[in-house]
């Protein structure tokens, strides 16, 4: 087989190992362009990355404490190997609690402290917490440094770590403040996923789903027909290629709208509703982020087949996908709810991001694997789903 092409990761891998072990997705955005590396055992592979764009820079890595053992340390290691200078690691503690303006001030303060150059590195390991706390620090040190990304959860690996999102919460709300701001390359390794508890693999597979949902009917049909289950049994077939067809549709989509202004907002799907009972849930544990994307996909679907889009069947069909991976689907599946009204969604939607002068804006679905936006709908449908919904 003959490979064109001029990367010198490829190159390598080309005599290291055969190219069908890693896929690689292009996201093109001109001079921001970048590679997503989707393979397992990634290490040695990221470790050539650095030593051949940053071998002679200095390196900091950004990780937290579930993770530093697990995969920061390792790294390290491998970078030691390729005779590249040690990264300086630093810690945060895991959870959300860690994307706030407090540990955000210390990351900058560690890196003034440990001497990081305009020039210097910073290497995310982690989930999308620590990729999206990750990326900010690099967007706004120095007015910008170069940054990589290894997701280290599913729902990193398909979504966070893709596009150039990033944003801490203040105390007024979640991802208030934040920039677009690109990678310089991403490494979706599957062996970290090991070590992933089971729920938080099902929270990524919801966005896994989504994809299917809102963009690529033929991905849904393949998730639906026993690739759901074997991804989440770690099958490395299923794995790779859901990661891939998620990466791959969401660099299609953010390369023609980077910055939100249009298609990419598509990628919202389920996530209005998602958000107003991540808000209502305090964020706490009883509701992980893609747990909410999945009860918010079955009321955006409901919502859907109210304004006549979809059938009652296809209703059926989102919802029975995810309850059968062990996803909630409904309100009643969250853990000591908090009892809410109708009202309470609506002020919390009503403060979404996404809301503008015409009202709250929903993704809802044509047809499965198809979606638009919209701000035309009667106030009674949606009304009426959530007061079906909540009650
Ligand atoms: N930037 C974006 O486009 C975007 C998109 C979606 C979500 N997000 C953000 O992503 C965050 C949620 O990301 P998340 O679900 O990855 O949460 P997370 O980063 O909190 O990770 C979940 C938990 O898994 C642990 N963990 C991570 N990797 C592990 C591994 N391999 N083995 C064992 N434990 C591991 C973490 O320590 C944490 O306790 C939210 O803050 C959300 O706002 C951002």
């Amino acid at each position: 087989m003959v490979y064109i092409t001029d990367d010198p990761l490829i190159l390598k891998n080309i005599v290291m190992k055969d190219i069908s072990d890693i896929n690689v997705v292009d996201v093109h955005l001109t001079a921001r362009s970048y590679k997503i590396y989707i393979g397992c055992n990634l290490n040695e592979q990221i470790a050539d990355f650095i030593a051949d764009y940053y071998g002679d820079k200095s390196l900091f890595i950004l990780c937290d404490t579930s993770v530093e053992e697990l995969y920061a340390r390792p790294l390290t290691e491998a970078l030691r190997a390729k005779g590249v200078n040690a990264p300086h690691i630093y810690s945060v503690p895991s959870g959300e609690q860690s994307k706030s303006v407090h540990i955000y001030a210390d990351c900058l303060s560690w890196l003034v402290q440990e001497g990081a150059k305009r020039d210097s590195l910073i290497i995310a390991v982690g989930g999308g917490v620590i990729g999206d706390l990750a990326g900010f620090v690099a967007a706004s040190y120095m007015r910008g440094i170069d940054f990589i990304q290894v997701p280290t959860t599913l729902l990193a690996q398909v979504e966070s770590s893709v596009g150039g999102k990033t944003a801490i919460n203040i105390p007024e709300g979640k991802n208030l403040v934040g920039a677009f701001y690109q990678p310089k390359a991403v490494f979706c390794d599957s062996a970290v996923l090991k070590t992933l508890p089971m729920r938080e693999l099902r929270a990524g597979y919801a966005e896994i789903y989504k994809y299917g949902l809102l963009w690529d009917s033929a991905f849904m049909a393949w998730l639906e027909d026993g690739h759901a289950e074997a991804l989440l049994k770690h099958d490395l077939h299923a794995v790779h290629y859901a990661v891939k067809r998620c990466c791959e549709i969401k660099a299609e989509i953010v390369s023609q709208d980077e910055r939100e202004g249009g298609v990419r907002a598509l990628l919202n799907l389920g996530h209005t509703f998602g958000h107003a009972l991540e808000a209502l849930c305090s964020y706490d544990d009883r509701l992980r982020h893609g747990e909410a994307v999945a009860i918010g996909m079955c009321l955006a679907a409901r919502f859907s087949a109210k304004l006549g889009y979809l059938s009652s069947a296809d209703v059926e069909i989102i919802e029975a996908h995810i309850r059968r991976v062990g996803l909630p689907s409904q309100y009643a599946d969250i853990p000591d709810a908090p009892e809410i009204t109708v009202d309470d969604m609506m002020k919390v939607m009503a403060k979404d991001k996404k809301a503008d002068a015409k009202g709250i804006n929903f993704v809802v679905m044509q047809a499965l694997g198809r979606t638009k936006v919209t701000s035309s709908y009667a106030a009674d449908d949606l009304h009426n789903v959530l007061h079906e919904f909540l009650n």
